[in-house]
Formats: structure tokens, sequence, C-alpha cells
């Protein structure tokens, strides 16, 4: 009998497949396919924000979009959950220090989360 159920996991591609990426203005070349997070990790980079009122050093936890430890701003989009985004060829990717800036008037809190 053939299973009809999906699987929970998929394959990553071949480790051949990097990409070159830029966090706060240093160059990366880092694994492709992957989320921003295991990028960076990858990358040796441990410190993806601060937190607003102490400014503690903080890094991805969950890596399952729950705990919001890993936001930076990507490609000028600050709060970005970089657990939850695939990496890709030319980011610029920040760390992100305290609280982001509210977004300009014009762009609606839809556009400034990248949905
Ligand atoms: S690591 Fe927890 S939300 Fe990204």
């Amino acid at each position: 009998m053939t299973s009809t159920l999906l699987p929970l996991f998929k394959a990553l591609p071949a480790a051949d497949a990097s990409v070159d990426i830029w966090f706060n203005d240093q160059p990366l070349r880092v694994p492709g396919s992957r989320s921003v997070a295991a990028a960076l990790l990858a990358a040796g980079i441990a410190r993806f924000r601060a937190t607003p009122v102490s400014g503690a050093p903080r890094a991805p936890y969950c890596m399952m979009g729950a705990c919001f430890e890993c936001l930076v701003e990507i490609d000028g989009v600050p709060s970005r959950q970089s657990c939850m985004v695939t990496v890709r060829d030319g980011m610029r990717i920040r760390s992100q220090e305290g609280a982001r800036d509210l977004p300009p008037v014009a762009v609606s809190l839809e556009d400034a989360h990248g949905r």
C-alpha cells in the first residue's frame, strides 16, 4: 500500500548552492536554500538584534516563527523573522537595534512586514 501522506520534511539542496549576502555591511557567502537565520548562524553570526529596553543581545531560539528572537531588517524592511524567510542572493540584512522605527505614513503595516 502506498502512503498518500505528505512528507513532514523536505530534503535541502546540495551544500554547494551558496549565495552572497550582506550582514551589517559585511559581505558573507552562506549556504543557500535555507532560512536567513540558518544561513547567518552557519556564517558565525550570533547577535541578530538588541532588545529595546536593555540592549541585551538576542539570537534565534525556536527556528520556527514562535519566539521572535530572530528579528532583523531585510532589504530595508524591519522586524522580519529571519527564521521564516528564505535567504536569497544579494540580500541586505541588518541587525535590529532596539525598537524599529514606525513605517512611513504612506506604507501600510501589511507592506512593512512584507506580506
Ligand atoms: S527563531 Fe523564533 S521566531 Fe525566529
